[in-house]
């Protein structure tokens, strides 16, 4: 695997999906390093139109590409909007992929997901098992997405040179985070449940499932600066998952959530309900050989979570 310290001092550099959780995220932890850094509204370059994505590279040219724009949602989301799901993400990709090649981009950083490896690939889940076995077919549209994205970079790479690297984050959470009730991610969701739980004066909150499941989560901050980390010190086509390389049962998870937000009511967890995966969880091998560590511990994340979700309103 090739180590290549790269400078980003003095780089303009493009963060795709700059309002989403990670692209804020990633221009909170950029704006400590002497980078130029911009970001254009979707309202300005809706990324699946590749004229608006060409014109805009070819007007502002980036030295150095993050793409963190993609649709992305929990469950409910992805199986339901498997269209959207699907195109948008194939259309993101295609397009500021070409267009940092066309534009001479010196480097690219493309964000994947823990949803490309299969659905029984050996846990944790190595970089290598990438198209190994058969995908969660609930989520397959958006992880096949995600895996021409990484395609376009393995190719982009090969064919031209570029230094353009692919990195798979596991599930994130943090400031603006979405909220939303049917189509947010388990923390989120947690969060927002226990939340209204408390206002509400309930005495019971029923988590679906058994609480059985391992689940690993990263501080989004964290996240950002293992990015930061790997844009400075790798360059190869090997995939780099980037998460904490533990996990915990969602009933332990949950209970930790409910201390946090000051839930005081009973959990209780519907067996009927499906369970998913029982483990999910990223080998963090590769990461930490090349030198970096999450810093955030669960506890203190949901906390700075908590604070962030009740100062959003
Ligand atoms: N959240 C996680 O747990 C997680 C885990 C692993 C990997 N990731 C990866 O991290 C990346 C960002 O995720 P996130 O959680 O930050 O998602 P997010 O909060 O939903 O943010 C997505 C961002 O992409 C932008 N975007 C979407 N479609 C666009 C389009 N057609 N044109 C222009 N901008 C568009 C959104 O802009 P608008 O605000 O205008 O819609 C938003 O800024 C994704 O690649 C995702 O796969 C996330």
């Amino acid at each position: 695997m090739a180590a290549a310290p790269f400078e980003l001092k003095g780089k303009t550099v493009y963060v795709a999906g700059h309002d989403g959780m990670v692209g804020a995220a990633l221009t909170r932890r950029l704006a400590r390093e002497d980078v130029r850094l911009v970001t254009v509204d979707r309202s300005e370059v809706d990324l699946r139109d590749q004229s608006m994505v060409f014109r805009w590279f070819a007007q502002v040219r980036p030295q150095l590409i993050i793409l963190a724009a993609a649709k992305v949602g929990g469950i409910v989301a992805n199986n339901t909007l498997r269209a959207e799901y699907i195109y948008d993400n194939i259309a993101i990709a295609a397009n500021v992929i070409h267009a940092a090649h066309l534009n001479g981009a010196e480097k690219l950083m493309f964000l994947g997901s823990s949803c490309i490896y299969p659905k029984l690939a050996a846990q944790p889940l190595r970089e290598d098992s990438v198209l190994t076995g058969p995908l969660e077919p609930t989520n397959e549209p958006y992880a096949i997405a995600k895996i021409a994205g990484i395609k376009m970079v393995e190719a982009y790479r090969s064919q031209y040179g570029s230094d353009f690297i692919s990195v798979m984050p596991t599930n994130l959470y943090g400031p603006g985070d979405n909220y939303h009730p049917e189509y947010s991610h388990v923390v989120a969701a947690l969060i927002r449940r226990f939340h209204e739980a408390k206002l509400a004066g309930a005495t019971n909150v029923t988590i679906w499932g058994t609480g059985a499941p391992r689940r690993e989560f990263l501080y989004v901050d964290d996240m950002a600066d293992a990015c930061v980390h790997l844009m400075k010190t790798f360059s190869g086509p090997e995939l780099v998952n980037i998460g904490v390389g533990k996990d915990i049962t969602i009933a332990e998870f949950a209970r930790i959530v409910a201390a946090i937000v000051g839930y005081r009511g009973e959990v209780t967890f519907d067996h009927s309900r499906p369970d998913g995966t029982p483990r999910k969880m990223l080998d963090v091998t590769r990461l930490e050989k090349l030198g970096w560590r999450a810093q955030t511990s669960l506890k203190d994340g949901i906390e700075l979570a908590y604070r962030a979700y009740l100062s959003a309103g």
